[in-house]
């Protein structure tokens, strides 16, 4: 059977035959259909890019029918058991798992990038004290960009490799100090002897003691929600790093967009919606209520649904063993019972079930935070910090593929046909 597609068009009765390579046609190729020979040519309308693969990837693969994730060919399941958040970004970013000697090299290098420039305090110092951290890290990645006009060079694998290690290193100082600038905290410098996660923890919670010690429950619990959240393939932040990558702007800027995207609610943002829809709830007892208003168009289930997954989304199973282990130490965060009962009772509702709507990796991650002891401000920032990761490799990807361009969709323009400009006392 020949991996090609019929399409008869029925407009001029000609029939076309379009090559079919990975379960994809590609939408060029539907630019030959035409009714005249000044017909600009058949297009797909796909807003959303509910179904258009904008490129080809060997980063991360999602199967949202079985609820499987995988990194470079690894179950995240592995990966969060077994490796650490830096093996997981050296992964994503070069397509293998590192040798010791490797491994060493990329930690030793990451550690000695975390410092950022003294200006940056100063840039923070022009926020006011309630601003979102998230308004923060956004504009503190773009005025990092400032200070490295040399990695414009994106097409330069030596700069761009600079870079992609800057700013691993450096986004959990801003982060730690976007948290500290709102507590107006001093700012903690990154600690070198520290691990990725225990040094973030550092700059965020230290505070007279000599040596800060990070607890080894709650550190490696960072660690493997920074694993599970390192990479998602094309998802609307990820869709932003390529778009605005695609015009050769640099990583910083791009990085800003890329978290920019991910602040709002319906992606990163969802988290923080999450603990405050638990809350909002109060009690076991109004869940039945709140799931009412939910299936009349009252608000979301926040947590739940995805575009992808139509199962369980396999990070969400780790993260609620996880949070086990860290209420262990925290004590259990006491909107655990009202998120059992309420992902309980949604996924025996026919209208949840209809939709396939599941817990995503954001119903739980929210419980784990507030218990280790982060404000609810800061769940889309604990996002940012190992999404980087993901984000620079979706990045070189692109820019390393000879297929891709500038990002540039079309339209089907439906506005109004040409007319004449009218002057305004004429206008009714
Ligand atoms: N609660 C209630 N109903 C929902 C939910 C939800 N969380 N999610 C989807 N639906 C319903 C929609 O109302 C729609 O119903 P209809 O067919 O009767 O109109 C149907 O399910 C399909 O929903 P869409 O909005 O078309 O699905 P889409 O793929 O566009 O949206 C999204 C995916 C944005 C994640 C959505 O499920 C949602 O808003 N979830 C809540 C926010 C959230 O948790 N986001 C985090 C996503 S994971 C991440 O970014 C890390």
């Amino acid at each position: 059977m020949p991996d090609t597609l019929t399409i008869t068009d029925n407009r001029t009765g000609k029939t076309y035959e379009i090559p079919i390579q990975d379960g994809t046609i590609r939408a060029m190729d539907l630019r030959q259909i035409k009714v005249s020979d000044d017909d600009f040519g058949l297009m797909s309308y796909d807003p959303a890019f509910k179904n258009t693969a904008c490129c080809r990837s060997a980063i991360t693969l999602i199967d949202g029918e079985r609820g499987i994730l995988r990194y470079r060919g690894y179950p995240i399941e592995q990966l969060a058991e077994k490796s650490t958040f830096l093996e997981v970004s050296y992964l994503l970013l070069h397509g293998e798992l590192p040798n010791k000697a490797q491994y060493d090299g990329w930690v030793d290098e990451i550690t000695h990038h975390t410092y950022v420039h003294e200006f940056l305090k100063e840039a923070m110092r022009g926020f006011r004290y309630d601003a979102h951290p998230m308004g923060k890290l956004v504009s503190m990645l773009g005025a990092l960009s400032t200070f490295y006009p040399e990695s414009k060079k994106v097409r330069d694998p030596e700069v761009r490799k600079r870079h992609i290690i800057k700013a691993i290193a450096k986004m959990p100082t801003l982060a730690a100090w976007a948290y500290r600038h709102s507590l107006g905290q001093p700012y903690v410098y990154p600690d070198n002897e520290l691990s990725y996660v225990g040094n973030f923890m550092a700059m965020l919670f230290k505070l007279a003691e000599p040596k800060y010690e990070p607890h080894p429950v709650l550190e490696r619990a960072l660690d493997v929600l920074f694993i599970l959240h390192a990479d998602h393939e094309q998802n609307c932040s990820a869709n932003a790093m390529r778009s605005v990558g695609s015009s050769e702007a640099d990583p910083y800027v791009s990085l800003a967009a890329a978290s920019a995207a991910l602040y709002g609610p319906l992606h990163g943002g969802a988290n923080e919606a999450v603990l405050r829809m638990l809350q909002a709830i109060g009690s076991v007892d109004r869940i039945p209520e709140f799931i009412e208003g939910v299936k009349n168009g009252k608000g979301r289930l926040m947590g739940f649904g995805h575009r992808v997954y139509k199962n369980y989304d396999p990070r969400a199973r780790v993260i609620k063993n996880l949070a086990h282990e860290v209420f262990e130490v925290t004590g259990k965060n006491p909107l655990l019972d009202i998120a059992v009962e309420l992902e309980k009772i949604a996924l025996e509702d026919e209208y949840f079930v209809k939709r396939r709507l599941y817990p995503n990796v954001d119903f739980y991650s929210g419980l784990i935070y507030q218990a280790m002891g982060f404000p609810t401000e800061m769940f889309p920032v604990l996002f940012a910090i190992p999404r980087t990761t993901g984000w620079l490799a979706q990045w070189q990807e692109m820019l390393t593929d000879p297929e891709q361009k500038i990002a540039r969709p079309r339209q089907v323009y439906v506005g109004a046909g040409e007319r004449d400009y009218v002057p305004m006392d004429a206008r009714g």
